[in-house]
């Protein structure tokens, strides 16, 4: 519990100092969201990236996308940026999430406990993601 707390405290300081909205940074064709909901997230196979003619790995950091980014697949595979607190990773857009903000962020596992941890009841914390590619 006191990771919980710390990790709250941390993240309500976080997302306090963050801009609301998307900024454009980078490319000026690429947006940035901050301050938005990330969530977890368990994807149904129906709704995962369709499968390669190929094996291909299982991405360690596997974000989904919201039904408006996910844009009916069309930005299936592309990579993003999700930051947390002061930490940033890079990952891979691997599913729609059914269930996000238009421009919140699914998480998946394992993703989601490197970013939480070993916590079992957190499911929705805010950060900051952006396309890469
Ligand atoms: C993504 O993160 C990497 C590593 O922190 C950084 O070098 C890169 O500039 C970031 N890309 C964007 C578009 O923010």
């Amino acid at each position: 519990m006191r990771t919980t707390s710390a990790l709250f405290a941390f993240l309500s300081s976080a997302a306090f100092f963050s801009a609301s909205g998307a900024t454009p940074l980078g490319s000026p064709l690429t947006k940035r969201y901050d301050n938005v909901r990330l969530q977890y997230d368990d994807p149904p196979d129906n709704l995962l990236c369709p499968p390669l003619p190929f094996r291909e790995p299982i991405p360690v950091n596997a974000v989904s996308l919201s039904t408006s980014h996910w844009a009916s697949g069309n930005n299936c595979r592309r990579t993003v940026n999700v930051t947390v607190g002061a930490t940033t990773y890079s990952a891979l857009a691997y599913a729609e999430c059914a269930t996000c903000d238009v421009n919140g962020l699914g998480i998946l596992d394992p993703f989601w406990n490197k970013i939480v941890g070993d916590e079992t009841d957190i499911y929705s914390i805010t950060g900051d993601w952006i396309f890469t590619d």
